[in-house]
C-alpha cells in the first residue's frame, strides 16, 4: 500500500484536487488521505462536499481578518503532529496558496517526500500576485516531483536548474474538473433547469458578465477602479453583469458599498461549483482576477478578460482568448464593449491548459514513482538530529 497525504485549504485547491482525490479513492494499492488546513471554511466545505470528499483531517485555522503569518505558522503547528502519525509516502499541495508552500515547509522539515501539482507558473515578479508567486517559488524548491500543467511551466522550472527527470506535464487537472461538470448539466437537464431557475433575476435575451475579484494586489484603488467599470457596463442596458463575491471582507465590503442596489448589477454569495460552471457555460464575456477561471474558460469557449498587470498562466493571452486588461477604468470599458460589440462566435476548443486527463496522468506517474528516497531533505535533519553549525 502507497500512502498519500494530501494537504489543501481554500476552494480552488479543493476544486482542482477534485479529479486527483477521486481517482485515488478508487485506486487498488493506494491509500489515500486527506487533510485539509480549513484556511477557507465556507467556501472550502461547499467545494468538498459538492465533490463528496470528507476530510480525515482538518486543521480548521481560518479566522475573520487572518493574515499570512497566521495561515503559515497555523499550518506548520498543526501539521506537525498528522505527519509524524501518518508518515505518508507521499506530501501532495496543489498551486500557489499559503496552505501550499506552509504544507510542503511541514513535509519538508519531517523529511517526507513532497509532490507539486501545478508546479511551474512564474508571474516573474514577486509582487504580482502576491504572496503567491513567492508560494511557488518556494514549494517547487521544497518538491521531489513537479507536476506542471504546461510546457511552458515545464520550461520555467528548467531555467531554475530542477532536474529534467523531477518533472511531469501532466495538463491542469482545473480542466478535468470543468471539463467534469459540464459534462454533467449537459447530461441532466433537469440540474440545468435547476440552476437555471437559481437565478430568476437575470433578464432573458441579456448577455452576462460574469465577474470574479480576489486578489490582494487589487484592493483599494484598482479596485474601485474596477467597480467604476462595472458601473458602466451595466448601464449599456443590454447586459446582465454577474459577480458573486468572494467571502474576504476586503472585497465584499467594498463591492456591495460601490455596486449594491444597481439596476443591472447582481451581487451574489459565493457560488458552488454547478451553479458556477452553469453560469461560465452563460456568460457572454468573463471579467477576473482568478486563476483557475483563467484555466476553466477556454474549454467552454469563454474569452476572459483579465484584471491584472501579470499573469502567470500566458498561454490563453498567446492564444488570444484571454485578454491582459490590468485594473484601469478606460481599457477595462474598452476590452469589454468591443467583446460585446463585435462578438467572435463561442466555441469549444483545445484548451492550453489541458485535455482532462491530468488527474490519470498524475495518478500514473506518483505509482511509478519510488518514494522515501526521494525526499530532498537529509535523513539525519528529518530525523530531529541537531545538525552542526555551519
Ligand atoms: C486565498 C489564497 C489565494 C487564492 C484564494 C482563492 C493565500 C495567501 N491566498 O486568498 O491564493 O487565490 O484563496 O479564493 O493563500 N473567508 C471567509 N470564509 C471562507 C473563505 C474566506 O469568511 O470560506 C474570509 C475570511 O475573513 C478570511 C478572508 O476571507 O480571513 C481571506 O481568506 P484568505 O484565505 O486569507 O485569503 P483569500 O483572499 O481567500
Ligand atoms: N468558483 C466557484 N464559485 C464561485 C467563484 C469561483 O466555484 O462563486 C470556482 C471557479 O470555477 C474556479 C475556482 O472557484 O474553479 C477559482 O477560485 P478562486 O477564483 O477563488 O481562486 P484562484 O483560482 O484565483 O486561486
Amino acid at each position: 500500500m502507497q500512502a498519500i497525504l494530501t494537504v489543501i485549504g481554500t476552494r480552488p485547491e479543493a476544486i482542482k484536487m477534485a479529479p486527483l482525490l477521486l481517482a485515488m479513492r478508487a485506486a487498488p494499492g493506494i491509500r489515500s488521505l486527506l487533510c485539509v488546513t480549513g484556511q477557507h471554511r465556507h467556501m472550502l466545505d461547499g467545494a468538498l462536499a459538492e465533490f463528496g470528499l470528507v476530510a480525515d483531517y482538518d486543521l480548521d485555522i481560518m479566522r475573520p481578518g487572518q493574515d499570512l503569518t497566521w495561515i503559515t505558522t497555523a499550518v506548520l503547528a498543526g501539521l506537525r503532529p498528522i505527519l509524524a502519525e501518518t508518515r505518508p509516502d507521499w506530501l501532495l499541495v496543489h498551486g500557489d496558496t499559503t496552505t501550499a508552500m506552509a504544507a510542503a515547509m511541514a513535509g519538508f522539515y519531517a523529511g517526507l517526500p513532497i509532490a507539486h501539482i501545478e508546479a511551474g507558473l512564474r508571474s516573474h515578479d514577486l509582487g504580482r500576485p502576491f504572496p503567491e508567486e513567492m508560494n511557488r517559488v518556494v514549494v517547487d524548491r521544497m518538491a521531489s516531483l513537479l507536476f506542471a500543467p504546461t510546457e511552458g511551466a515545464r520550461r520555467n522550472l528548467l531555467r531554475e536548474n530542477v532536474p529534467q527527470g523531477r518533472i511531469v506535464v501532466t495538463g491542469n487537472t482545473a480542466v478535468d474538473a470543468v471539463l467534469a461538470m459540464r459534462g454533467r448539466i449537459l447530461a441532466d437537464p433537469a440540474l440545468a433547469a435547476r440552476l437555471a431557475a437559481a437565478l430568476p433575476e437575470l433578464a432573458p435575451g441579456r448577455r452576462v458578465i460574469l465577474v470574479t475579484l480576489h486578489r490582494r494586489e487589487n484592493f483599494g484603488a484598482p479596485f474601485a477602479a474596477i467597480c467604476q467599470a462595472l458601473l458602466q457596463l451595466a448601464a449599456r442596458g443590454d447586459v446582465e453583469v454577474v459577480y458573486p463575491l468572494h467571502l474576504n471582507p476586503a472585497v465584499r465590503e467594498p463591492a456591495l458599498c460601490l455596486l449594491g442596489g444597481v439596476p443591472h448589477i447582481h451581487l451574489l454569495p459565493p457560488l458552488g461549483y454547478a451553479a458556477f460552471t452553469h453560469l461560465l457555460m452563460r456568460a457572454a464575456v468573463v471579467l477576473t482576477d482568478s486563476g483557475g477561471i483563467q484555466e476553466e474558460a477556454p474549454s467552454l469557449g469563454k474569452p476572459v478578460l483579465v484584471l491584472r498587470e501579470v499573469t502567470e498562466r500566458p498561454e490563453a493571452v498567446k492564444a488570444g482568448t484571454a485578454q491582459l486588461v490590468g485594473t484601469d477604468t478606460a481599457q477595462i470599458l474598452a476590452a469589454t464593449n468591443r467583446l460585446l460589440d463585435h462578438p467572435a462566435p463561442q466555441r469549444e476548443r483545445a484548451n492550453p491548459y489541458g485535455d482532462g486527463q491530468a488527474a490519470a496522468r498524475i495518478l500514473a506517474r506518483l505509482r511509478q514513482a519510488n518514494q522515501r528516497t526521494t525526499s530532498l531533505a537529509p535523513a539525519r535533519a528529518s530525523a530531529g538530529v541537531m545538525l552542526p553549525a555551519g
